[in-house]
């Protein structure tokens, strides 16, 4: 009787699409490594903070890298698989070729967790806990993060380039897009400050400069004396690599970005279209630019229910960020034999 009733339950699993989907996501926990790693949040922000002391920008880059992971296929660390003979990394896709960076900071804290407790902690958890470290280093809040993530077997660059948007969205394309994930208005505009830290470049917001929606004019939600500023800092024809700050202070986290926002002082389009283009977003742009607490609390519920979106296929504990186990072990016998 029993082995039946487990068969018929299987074949009831197996109709439900959306159940089968799900039979591989994990349960996220809070003090998901409190036994099998204790330490793992502490190493995680000590090389976090070391970091950030080299070069105050890395911890930004870092912070980035959980949006670019969890908005392609879950949060499962596929952004830092490098490009293999048979499969295309994120890496290279529109959004983040030439401009994602700081892996080699995910690098050091995995080599770290691998010396202290191997194979237990998952790289797309890292950048989770790292992320959350990022944040409070620059003098932002703090919040506890749930673990317990999987490392994804590949990446796709593909999904990466339908999918990440580009800097010229507008308000409302990215309403639609963070509602594909069931994240509201409010997580859109919070999240998006996440820009008050960290650099963007040139490239970015040239269109904006001299040729805003192809009217060959710039961008008319500029204040002047910040468009003249955008003008020196990238000329017409000048290199498109260099980078300036975000908001007015952007190694410290804080609600300037929105502050700035309101002024007509946003660097990319994708900033200053939402407190220019929607009145909606406006509305909360207004509200997070005089009420920092509210921002911080929007925040965190952001980056929580961003840190939560998973596939649900099948996963391992990565021993090396940038590849898959079974990649490692091929490279191996292939080097033996
Ligand atoms: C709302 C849609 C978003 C768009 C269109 C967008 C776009 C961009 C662009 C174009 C850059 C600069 C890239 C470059 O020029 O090299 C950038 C940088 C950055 N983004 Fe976003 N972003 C968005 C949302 C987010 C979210 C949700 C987060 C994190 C939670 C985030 C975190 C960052 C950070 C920290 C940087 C600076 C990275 C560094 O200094 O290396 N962004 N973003
Ligand atoms: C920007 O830098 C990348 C390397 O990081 C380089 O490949 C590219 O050619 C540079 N682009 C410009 C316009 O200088
Ligand atoms: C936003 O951009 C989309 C796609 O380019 C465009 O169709 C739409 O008209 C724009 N919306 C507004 C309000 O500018
Ligand atoms: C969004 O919410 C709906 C309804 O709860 C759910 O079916 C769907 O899977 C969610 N989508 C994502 C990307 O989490
Ligand atoms: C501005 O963009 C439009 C449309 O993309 C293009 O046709 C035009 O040549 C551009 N003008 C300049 C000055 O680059």
């Amino acid at each position: 009787m029993l082995p039946l009733r487990n068969i018929s339950l299987f074949i009831s699993l197996l109709c439900h699409a959306s159940l089968l989907s799900s039979l591989f996501a994990k349960e996220l926990e809070l003090g998901y490594y409190s036994d099998t790693c204790p330490d793992a949040e502490s190493i995680v922000r000590e090389v976090m903070r070391r970091a950030m002391v080299r070069e105050p920008r890395s911890v930004a880059s870092v912070m980035r890298l959980q949006f670019h992971d969890c908005f392609v296929n879950g949060c499962d660390g596929s952004v830092l698989m490098d490009e293999t003979e048979t499969m295309l990394g994120e890496k290279e896709a529109l959004s983040n070729i030439n401009s994602l960076r700081s892996f080699e900071v995910i690098d050091e804290i995995k080599e770290a967790l691998e010396e202290n407790c191997p194979g237990v902690v998952s790289c797309a958890d890292i950048i989770i806990m790292a992320s959350r470290d990022a944040v409070a280093l620059s003098g932002g809040p703090y919040w506890n993060v749930k673990l317990g993530r999987e490392d994804s077997l590949y990446a796709s660059q593909d999904d990466s380039n339908d999918i990440m948007p580009s800097p010229r969205a507008n308000a409302t394309m990215l309403i639609d897009l963070f509602s594909r994930f069931n994240l509201t208005i409010t997580d859109l505009v919070a999240l998006s400050g996440s820009h008050s830290i960290g650099e963007a470049r040139c490239f970015s917001i040239m269109f904006r400069l001299y040729n805003q929606s192809g009217s060959g004019r710039p961008d008319p939600n500029m204040d002047s004396k910040f468009r003249n500023k955008l003008d020196s800092l990238c000329p017409r024809g000048g290199d498109e690599n260099v980078t300036g700050g975000m908001d007015s202070t952007p190694v410290k986290f804080d609600n300037q970005y929105f502050k700035d926002l309101v002024q007509l002082r946003g660097f990319l389009n994708s900033d200053q279209t939402l407190f220019s283009d929607n009145i909606r977003t406006r509305k909360l742009v207004k509200k997070f630019s005089t009420d920092q607490e509210a921002f911080f609390k929007a925040f965190i519920k952001g980056m929580v229910k961003m840190g939560d979106l998973q596939s649900g296929r099948k996963g391992e504990i990565r021993r090396n960020c940038r590849v898959a186990n079974n990649q490692r072990e091929d490279d191996f016998l292939i080097r033996v034999f």
